[in-house]
C-alpha cells in the first residue's frame, strides 16, 4: 500500500525523506514523489518506479545545495488504485493554486462527485487520481488556515485517508490526518517524522505517537498539536518503539524474505517464551485478559483474516476443534464484514493479521464488536490499528516483517494458535497429562525448524527441477491442507509461477483435468491421519505423469517410494508438523523464484499491508 514521509526540523529534508521511502518501499508501489519547502518555494519531484529513480531525478534537476540547506517537507511511495502508474499520478499533488501540496495513503471513495463539483467551480485535473480532488478541494477550502481548510476538506470525504499537507501560505508546519490508513508520529529532538509505519522513523527516534482514525495533527519541528476533526483537542500516548533500526535491516542475506525465513527459530522461541505453563499443561496468554471461567463461556471461535493469515486461521480451526472440542470456523475477512454474520457475546473472534491494518479485517473486527461479540487481535505490529481497537489479543513477537511474502507472521500466528487451542482445551476435556505433552511440542517447534533450515542446500537443488514450470499443484489433507494452501500462496507470490492449493480428495472433482505429463504436483504426505488417502491421491497424479515433489515424515519409506522428489520433515504431532513443513515450502519457493531472477522482496502489484478494499 501507499508509504507516506513527512520531516521537518534542523536538517535538509530531501535525504531524510528519500531514507524514509526506502524504508517503505517493502510495502510495494510503482511511483515516488516529494515536495519540498524551501525558502518559501514549493518544490516537487516526481519519478515513475523505484525510490532511486526519484533520487537521481532529484538529483538531476535540483542544485546539490537542496540536500545541504535546512528545509521541510512531504514524501510518498504510489500503489496505484486510480490512474496507472505514471508521473503525472504520482504524488504529491498541488491544489488549484500550486501553493498546496499532499501526499494520500487511500482511497477517496467519492471523489468523483467531488471532482465534479470542483471542475463545475472551474477546477481543472492534470492527473487521473482521487488524491488530486482532494488537494482542489482543501485549497478550495483555504482562507489562511490550512487546518481549518483540511478539516472542512475531511468532512466531505467519504472513504479512508492517510494524509500530509504543507502550504506556501503557512510555512513550518504540516498537517498529518487519518481515517483508516495508518499514521504515526516520531518525536525527536527538535525535528518531528511523520510515516505511514514506524520502519521509517526508526532511524531518529523510538518514541513515536499513533494517530486513531479521525486525528488531525498540526505538526511543527518542535511540537505536535493533535485535535479531532472538530477542532477539539484529543489526547494521544507516546509509545515506545520496541524494535530499533537494524532489525529493518538485511543482516547480510540476499533478500528480506530468506533472512526472515532463517529468523523463524529465534522468533518462535520469541513467540512461546513465557508462555507455557508445564505444571498446569496449558497456555499463558495474559494478553487475552480471559479467566478460565471466561473461556468455558465461549462457545465458538470465529477467525476472520486475508491471505497467509487466513490460511494460519484454517490450521487453527483444526486445533481448537481438536483440542478443545469447541466449534470453530474461518471466515474470509472481506466476506465477515459485508455478510451480516451471525456472532453473539459467547463468540470469541480473533482477528488474524501480522500489520494490524488490513482494512478487510479491521473492518471485520468492527463488524465483531458491533455485535457484542468477543474480540481478540493476533498481531505482529505493536501499536498497529487492529491490535489498539481490539484492546485484548496476542503479539508474535516475531519482529518486524518486511518482505511482502509473509514467512516468520505466519509459523509464529500457528504457534499461537497452537496454544489458545490448548488454553481452551484445558478449560474443558483436555487432560493435564495431555496438555503437558501437547505443550512439550509446541516447546519442541523451534528446534523442528532448525532441522528444516538444515535441509536449504538440498530443497535448492530440488528446486532447480521445478523452476521452469508455469504451473504446479498443492495437495495435502487434514491440517496440512491449509498447510497446501499457504505454500501455493508463497509459490505465486513471489515466482509467478500458477499455483493452486487442494485439498487432496478435492482432485478427483475436477483439478485432476489438469495434470499432464511433467506437471509439478507438491504433495503433503506427512505421516499424519489419512496419508494413506494422500498416497492414493499421489498415485492418480502419477499416473498422469506429473511429477511429484513429497513432503514426508522423515524414514517413512513408504511414502518416499512413490515420489520423485522428497523432503524430509521431523516426526511430530500433526499439528505441531504443519510449521516445519510450511518452512519447507516457505523455502522451496524461494528458491525458485531466486533461480527465475524474480522481484522477491516487493513481488509485482502486491503490497505488504493492504489498507484499502
Ligand atoms: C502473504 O504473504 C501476503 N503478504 C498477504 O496474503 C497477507 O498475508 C495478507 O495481506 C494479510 O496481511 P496481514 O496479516 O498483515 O493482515
Amino acid at each position: 500500500m501507499c508509504g507516506i514521509v513527512g520531516y521537518i526540523g534542523k536538517a535538509a529534508a530531501p535525504p531524510v525523506l528519500i531514507q524514509g521511502l526506502r524504508r517503505l518501499e517493502y510495502r510495494g508501489y510503482d511511483s515516488a514523489g516529494m515536495a519540498i519547502v524551501e525558502n518559501d518555494a514549493l518544490i516537487v519531484a516526481r519519478a515513475v518506479g523505484k525510490v532511486a529513480n526519484l533520487t537521481d531525478k532529484a538529483k538531476h534537476d535540483w542544485p546539490a545545495s537542496r540536500f545541504h540547506q535546512p528545509s521541510y517537507g512531504i514524501a510518498h511511495t504510489r500503489w496505484a488504485t486510480h490512474g496507472s502508474p505514471t508521473e503525472n499520478n504520482a504524488h504529491p499533488h498541488l491544489d488549484a493554486s500550486g501553493n498546496i501540496a499532499i501526499v494520500h495513503n487511500g482511497i477517496i471513495e467519492n471523489y468523483r462527485a467531488l471532482r465534479g463539483r470542483l471542475e463545475a467551480q472551474g477546477h481543472r485535473f492534470f492527473s487521473d487520481t482521487d488524491t488530486e480532488v482532494l488537494a482542489h478541494l482543501i485549497g478550495s477550502h483555504d482562507k489562511g488556515d490550512l487546518f481549518q481548510a483540511v478539516c472542512d476538506a475531511l468532512h466531505q470525504v467519504e472513504g479512508t485517508f492517510g494524509i500530509a499537507v504543507v502550504s506556501l501560505r503557512e510555512p513550518g508546519k504540516i498537517i498529518a490526518a487519518r481515517r483508516g490508513s495508518p499514521i504515526v508520529l516520531g518525536i525527536a529532538d527538535g525535528e518531528t517524522i511523520i510515516a505511514s509505519d514506524a520502519s521509517a522513523i526508526l532511524a531518529h527516534t523510538q518514541r513515536v505517537i499513533y494517530l486513531d482514525d479521525n486525528d488531525i495533527a498540526i505538526v511543527t519541528a518542535n511540537q505536535v498539536d493533535i485535535r479531532d476533526l472538530h477542532n477539539v483537542p484529543v489526547n494521544r500516548e507516546i509509545a515506545q518503539l520496541e524494535i530499533d533500526a537494524a532489525a529493518a535491516e538485511k543482516g547480510g542475506h540476499a533478500h528480506f524474505m530468506i533472512k526472515e525465513i532463517f529468523e523463524q527459530p529465534d522468533c518462535l522461541r520469541n513467540a512461546i517464551r513465557g508462555r507455557l505453563d508445564f505444571h498446569l499443561g496449558s497456555a499463558v496468554l495474559s494478553g487475552m485478559g480471559t479467566s478460565p471461567r471466561d473461556l468455558a463461556e465461549i462457545q465458538r471461535v470465529v477467525l476472520v483474516g486475508c491471505g497467509t493469515s487466513l490460511h494460519s486461521g484454517l490450521i487453527g480451526e483444526y486445533a481448537i476443534e481438536d483440542l478443545a472440542d469447541t466449534p470453530a470456523e474461518v471466515q474470509q475477512a472481506a466476506e465477515f464484514r459485508y455478510r451480516n454474520p451471525i456472532i453473539g457475546h459467547r463468540d470469541l473472534v480473533l482477528a488474524i493479521s501480522q500489520s494490524g491494518e488490513t482494512a478487510d479485517t479491521l473492518a471485520a473486527v468492527r463488524e465483531a464488536k458491533q455485535k457484542g461479540s468477543f474480540v481478540m487481535g493476533l498481531c505482529n505490529v505493536v501499536g498497529s490499528t487492529i491490535a489498539r481497537e481490539t484492546g485484548r489479543g496476542i503479539y508474535l513477537h516475531a519482529g518486524p516483517e518486511i518482505s511482502v511474502a509473509s514467512t516468520k507472521a505466519f509459523t509464529c500466528q500457528v504457534a499461537v494458535l497452537l496454544m489458545i487451542a490448548l488454553k481452551l482445551g484445558r478449560a474443558r476435556r483436555f487432560s493435564r497429562q495431555e496438555g503437558i505433552e501437547f505443550a512439550r511440542g509446541i516447546e519442541s517447534i523451534p528446534a523442528l525448524v532448525e532441522e528444516v533450515l538444515a535441509l536449504d542446500g538440498t530443497i535448492a537443488r530440488i528446486a532447480e527441477h521445478y523452476a521452469t514450470q508455469q504451473h504446479a499443484f498443492f495437495i495435502g489433507r487434514g491440517p496440512m491442507y491449509p498447510v497446501a494452501l499457504e505454500g501455493a500462496l508463497k509459490l505465486k507470490e513471489i515466482s509467478y509461477i500458477h499455483a493452486e492449493g487442494y485439498h487432496a480428495a478435492e482432485l478427483k472433482h475436477g483439478p485432476i483435468a489438469l495434470i499432464e505429463p511433467g506437471i509439478p504436483v507438491i504433495a503433503l504426505a506427512n505421516d499424519i491421519p489419512g496419508k494413506d488417502k494422500t498416497l492414493g491421491n499421489i498415485e492418480e497424479c502419477k499416473a498422469r505423469g506429473a511429477r511429484i515433489l513429497g513432503i514426508i515424515t522423515r524414514g517413512d519409506e513408504e511414502a518416499a517410494a512413490v515420489m520423485d522428489d522428497i523432503i524430509e520433515i521431523p516426526a511430530c504431532h500433526p499439528l505441531i508438523a504443519t510449521i516445519p513443513t510450511a518452512v519447507a515450502l516457505q523455502l522451496f519457493a524461494y528458491h525458485i523464484a531466486r533461480i527465475r531472477g524474480c522481484e522477491i522482496d516487493q513481488p509485482r502489484n502486491l503490497a505488504k499491508s493492504v489498507t484499502v478494499e
